[in-house]
């Protein structure tokens, strides 16, 4: 007998054949986001489930989910997803890396040039009719060649970010998941320090992988990075460790001068805070493609014009998005087919 699998919201035409080859399925949606209801009623007679990042997979739908063996997210963050009650009920959960490095790398500097040149401002000043003449001080944003790039979380799209960046003539600084976890650990953030002086800093804190892509990244401590970065960039998971990493009290330490720009997960960032840091400018500015309570984005930021904000489209290419439907249904035919799925999370 073929597998059943719900897919909650149809997919480009080419995972759908694909996944029609090996398995029988249903759809739950041809747009949008389901309901609830239909969430739980999808997965009930589901051996398989395909997901967007958009649905909810907590206990209820996974308790749901009776026959459920494997849950394949369109995604590579799977916050989504309880992988806990997912694994007490030895449910095989899956997601979408690598594949949209290049399109999310992308975007995050189109939010940087974007927000440090003020192109928003500046189409609409142009489209209001405002361009009289070219003018020495009109629209002056900020230059980037020479300045610091600070990179949280140097994974896959984090090291793309990077590349981008040593193109623009910019420093790159660094910090790593373990530095995130111990960033208010005495003991860590001194031998961070000690590895910054001396001679030790120009090669000691090169790693491996910064090494590889023939870049002078360097890993510093969370604290120094917000402290000396003139653009931060966000490209960690959604975690405890990373809930709230830029507070009230992180966006104290950045320069008066400096961005921040976020493609990672919206509760990385304290909305609130953040908010108040760029009205009172005690940052430049900010550059945002996600959201605490997506689709809500928080009054405050939508006033501000140092801030430009886009909805959630950091992987939103037409290819990208095709390849992730592919890799989803790979997953799950990996599994139906008697193998281990190639994206296990
Ligand atoms: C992901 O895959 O986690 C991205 O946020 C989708 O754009």
């Amino acid at each position: 007998m073929r597998p059943k699998v719900f897919i909650t919201r149809q997919l480009p035409p080419s995972a759908m054949s694909r996944v029609g080859d090996v398995c029988d399925y249903f759809v739950g949606t041809k747009t949008g986001v389901l309901s609830r209801e239909e969430l739980l009623s999808g997965v009930r007679d589901a051996d398989g489930l395909i997901c967007l990042l958009t649905d909810r997979i907590d206990q209820e739908v996974i308790e749901a989910g009776t026959k459920l063996r494997i849950i394949a997210n369109v995604a590579v963050g799977y916050n989504n997803i309880d992988t806990v009650a997912a694994q007490q009920r030895s449910i095989i959960v899956t997601n979408t890396p690598g594949i949209l490095t290049d399109a999310t790398a992308d975007l995050a500097w189109a939010l940087i040039l974007t927000v440090t040149r003020r192109i928003v401002e500046a189409d609409a000043f142009l489209r209001a009719g405002r361009f009289t003449g070219w003018d020495l001080d009109m629209l002056l944003g900020t230059g980037l060649s020479g300045k610091v790039m600070g990179i949280v979380g140097y994974g896959r799209i984090g090291r793309a970010v990077a590349r981008r960046a040593a193109g623009f003539g910019m420093s790159i600084v660094y910090c790593s998941r373990e530095d995130i976890a111990f960033r208010d650990d005495p003991q860590h953030n001194a031998m961070m320090a000690e590895r910054q002086s001396g001679a030790r800093a120009v090669t000691g804190a090169l790693n491996q992988s910064a090494r590889l892509d023939g870049l002078a990244a360097r890993r510093v401590a969370f604290n120094q990075l917000i402290t000396m970065a003139d653009v931060i960039t966000l490209h960690v998971p959604l975690a405890a460790a990373t809930q709230h990493l830029i507070d009230r009290a992180a966006l104290a330490k950045m320069k008066t001068t400096a961005y921040l720009i976020n493609t990672s997960r919206g509760p990385v960032v304290d909305e609130a805070a953040l908010s108040e840091a760029l009205k009172e400018g005690r940052i430049a500015g900010a550059g945002l493609d996600v959201y605490e309570r997506e689709p809500e984005v928080c009054e405050a930021l939508l006033k501000l014009n140092n801030t430009v904000l886009l909805p959630h489209i950091g992987s939103a290419t037409r290819e990208t998005r095709t390849a992730m439907a592919m890799i989803a249904v790979e997953n799950i035919i990996d599994h139906f087919s008697g193998n281990v799925p190639r994206n296990m999370v």
